[in-house]
């Protein structure tokens, strides 16, 4: 099937970069959000990606205009009908992303994929709500979108090969690079990066270091361009918390156990960048 119009659920972080990347290829989106809040929040947030694109002379300003003309904004979930591919961007919460996917399966022609961008949740628990297991999948974007290569693709358990060949195809034209990797809570990149994360945590937590120094020590050591504090308000605290609590829950082991200092940082409503204060403070 040939994709022409992509469907992006979320409006956040993630389904704005998304939808800016695909736009960019070439690709109509409707960006769907529940609020306009949201979504004028994530148009925002393409707008500006695109003007510093502008100045650095990647593309024309001409471009940019076209880029944002293909992003259509939604608030119900049966403008997607006639899309033929759908990116989930929603939160980190496996109830509500399957209670998506079940509209999504009964909105969306037979033949269309519907892939996930959740960091830890299990892309067969998501199929299996749906008729169409075999074309449910995981596609892995990273933060932030427009510049991160990577897309972590992973497989369900009834996933077919045909879906993951245009899923690759779809990442390659995106100018992404897809790499697989196996359907078990976190698969490889939020398993090995989350515990460094909440390690970088419990270390301010028990005044090993400052948040400065941790994220120094962790930048020069580990030669990373962020250190694990200034990563974690970047990707969400309230995001970061809820990979934990899926690791934690998935393999029953205390090591994921999430920082009470995060819990206390979600509580308190500070996320990050996001909300302008996380670990660091942040101009709105
Ligand atoms: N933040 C990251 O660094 C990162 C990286 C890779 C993957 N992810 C994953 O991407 C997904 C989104 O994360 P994010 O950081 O963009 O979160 P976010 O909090 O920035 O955005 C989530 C958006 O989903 C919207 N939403 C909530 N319920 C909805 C519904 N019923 N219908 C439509 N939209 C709804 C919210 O209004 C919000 O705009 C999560 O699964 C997360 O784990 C996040």
């Amino acid at each position: 099937m040939q994709i022409k119009n992509i469907g992006v659920v979320g409006a956040g972080i993630m389904g704005s970069g998304i939808s800016q990347v695909a736009a960019s290829a070439g690709y109509n989106v409707i960006l769907n959000d529940i609020e306009d809040k949201f979504i004028d929040r994530g148009l925002t947030a393409i707008f500006h990606s695109l003007e510093r694109m502008v100045k650095k002379d990647k593309i024309t300003s001409a471009e940019a205009k076209t880029i944002s003309g293909r992003i259509t904004r939604s608030k119900k979930l049966e403008d997607l009908s006639d899309v033929d591919f759908v990116v989930e961007a929603v939160i980190e919460d496996k109830t509500l992303k399957q209670d998506i996917f079940r509209q999504l399966d009964n909105i969306c022609h037979s033949e269309v994929i519907l892939s996930s961008n959740t960091s830890s949740i299990s892309i067969t628990s998501l199929a299996a709500v749906t008729s169409r297991p075999e074309k449910v999948i995981g596609m892995h974007f990273i933060n932030p979108v427009p510049v991160m290569k990577l897309i972590e693709v992973i497989k369900g358990l009834d996933t077919s090969s045909e879906t993951v060949k245009s899923v690759f195809d779809l990442a390659e034209i995106m100018g992404k690079v897809p790499v697989m990797a196996e359907d078990f809570p976190g698969f490889v990149s939020n398993r090995v990066l989350q515990v460094m994360i909440n390690e970088g945590i419990y270390c301010l937590y028990e005044g090993v270091g400052t948040r400065e120094s941790i994220d120094d020590i962790m930048k020069m050591c580990a030669n990373h361009p962020m250190g694990p504090l200034e990563l974690a308000d970047l990707i969400g605290l309230d995001t970061v918390l809820n990979i934990l609590n899926i690791l934690y829950e998935g393999y029953g082991d205390p090591k994921y156990r999430p920082c009470p200092l995060l819990k206390k940082y979600v509580e308190a409503g500070l996320l990050g960048r996001k909300t302008g204060r996380g670990f660091y403070e942040y101009a709105k």
